[in-house]
C-alpha cells in the first residue's frame, strides 16, 4: 500500500484569508486536535511582517503554546532573514521559506523580485546552516493569476537553484487554482526526474473545481506528500481570485477509499472538521464532513420493509 504523507496548512494558508481575526486560543486548540489525527506535518502559522498578514500576527504565542506530538513536524511560513530567525527561535521543526515563480506575483505577495527573494531566501538558508531542515514552497508554479501561463522550464529552473542549496524538499504550488490534471502529470514527472533526491509535495487550491483531480494525477505519477487544508479554508491575499486549498478530510477519505494509506484517523479527522465553522463563523467548502463517509449509511424509509416484504408475499 503506497503511503501518503499529509501536511495540514489550516491554520496558516487556510486562515490568512479569514476576514475576522481568529482568536489565539483556537488556533492553539485546532493545531491540538490535528495533532491527534495522524499528520505527518502541520504548517502551524507564518512568521511573516503583522501588516502584511495581521490573522498570523500571533504566531510566537502559537507556536510557544501548542503541544507537540511525537511524530508530528510543525513547519513555518518564512519570507526572510527576520521570520526565520522568528521561527527558530520558536523552535520550528522545518522552515518553510516561500517565493513565487511568478516575477508579478512574487513583487506582489512578497514585495521583492524574484532574484531579490532567491538571494534573501539563499541567505536564509546558510544563516540556519543545517540546523534545522528547510523546503522551499514556490508559488503559482501551474499559472499567475496576473501573467498567465508560467512555463514548465521556468519551474524548473528556480527548482533547481534551490535543489543546488541543499534545501530537504519543494513544495509546488498550484496558488489559484489554475492546474488540470494532464499538467500536474507532466509536471510531477520532469520534476522528479530532475530532482531526485528532493522531497517533493504538491499543493493545491480548488479554485476551478479540479483540486482533488489534481490530487490523484499527482499521486499515481508518484507523488507522496500533500498540502491540505481543513475544510477546504485557504488562499493568498496577495493574489487575485485565490480562493480555498483542497479540502484534506475530502481528499484523505478519497485516497482512503481507494486503498492509499494516509495513516490518518478520518473519524477524529472528521470530529474535529465538523467544529471548523464555529470556529470561522461561516459554512466551509469541504464535502465529507457535511455527507459523512461513503461508509456512513442511513436507515431505508419504512415504507420500504413493506415494499420488501410485499415482494416476498
Ligand atoms: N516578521 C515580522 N516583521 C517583519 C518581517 C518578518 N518576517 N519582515 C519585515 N517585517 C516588518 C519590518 O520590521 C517593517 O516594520 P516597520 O514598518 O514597523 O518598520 C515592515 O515589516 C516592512 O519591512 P520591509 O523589510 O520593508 O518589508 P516589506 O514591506 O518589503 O515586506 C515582507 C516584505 C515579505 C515582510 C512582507 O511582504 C510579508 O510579510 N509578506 C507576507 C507574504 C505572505 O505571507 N503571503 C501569503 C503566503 S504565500
Ligand atoms: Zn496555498
Amino acid at each position: 500500500m503506497t503511503r501518503i504523507y499529509f501536511n495540514e496548512v489550516v491554520t496558516r494558508d487556510g486562515f490568512q484569508i479569514e476576514p475576522e481575526f481568529i482568536a489565539t486560543d483556537d488556533k492553539i486548540a485546532l493545531i491540538d486536535a490535528l495533532s491527534q489525527c495522524g499528520y505527518a506535518k502541520i504548517e502551524a502559522t507564518s512568521f511573516t511582517s503583522p501588516k502584511a498578514i495581521p490573522m498570523l500576527r500571533d504566531a510566537e504565542e502559537v507556536m510557544g503554546s501548542i503541544t507537540r506530538v511525537p511524530g508530528v513536524e510543525y513547519t513555518v511560513l518564512v519570507p526572510n532573514l527576520r521570520g526565520a530567525e522568528r521561527a527558530l527561535e520558536s523552535r520550528a521543526d522545518e522552515l518553510n521559506l516561500v517565493m513565487s515563480v511568478s516575477e508579478t506575483h512574487n513583487l506582489a505577495n512578497l514585495r521583492m523580485t524574484r532574484e531579490q527573494s532567491f538571494a534573501a531566501l539563499t541567505d536564509v538558508v546558510r544563516h540556519v546552516d543545517g540546523r534545522t531542515p528547510i523546503n522551499v514552497s514556490l508559488s503559482t508554479c501551474f499559472g499567475c493569476p496576473m501573467e498567465g501561463d508560467v512555463p514548465l522550464a521556468v519551474v524548473q529552473q528556480w527548482a533547481q537553484r534551490f535543489a543546488d542549496l541543499g534545501v530537504r524538499g519543494l513544495t509546488i504550488c498550484d496558488t489559484t487554482g489554475m492546474a488540470h490534471p494532464a499538467q500536474v502529470s507532466r509536471m510531477v514527472e520532469a520534476l522528479q526526474q530532475q530532482l531526485s533526491h528532493t522531497q517533493l509535495t504538491l499543493h493545491f487550491h480548488n479554485t476551478r473545481g479540479m483540486g482533488l483531480a489534481n490530487v490523484l494525477a499527482a499521486v499515481q505519477g508518484g507523488i507522496t506528500r500533500l498540502d491540505g487544508s481543513l475544510g477546504g479554508l485557504g488562499g493568498c491575499p496577495y493574489a487575485p481570485g485565490a480562493s480555498g486549498n483542497i479540502c484534506s478530510e475530502d481528499a484523505i477519505h478519497m485516497l482512503d477509499a481507494m486503498g492509499y494509506d494516509t495513516g490518518m484517523d478520518l473519524s477524529k479527522l472528521l470530529n474535529v472538521a465538523r467544529h471548523l465553522p464555529a470556529i470561522v463563523g461561516h459554512e466551509v467548502p469541504g464535502q465529507v464532513a457535511k455527507a459523512g463517509r461513503i461508509t456512513d449509511l442511513h436507515p431505508a424509509p419504512a415504507y420500504v420493509a413493506e415494499l420488501k416484504g410485499a415482494a416476498h408475499d
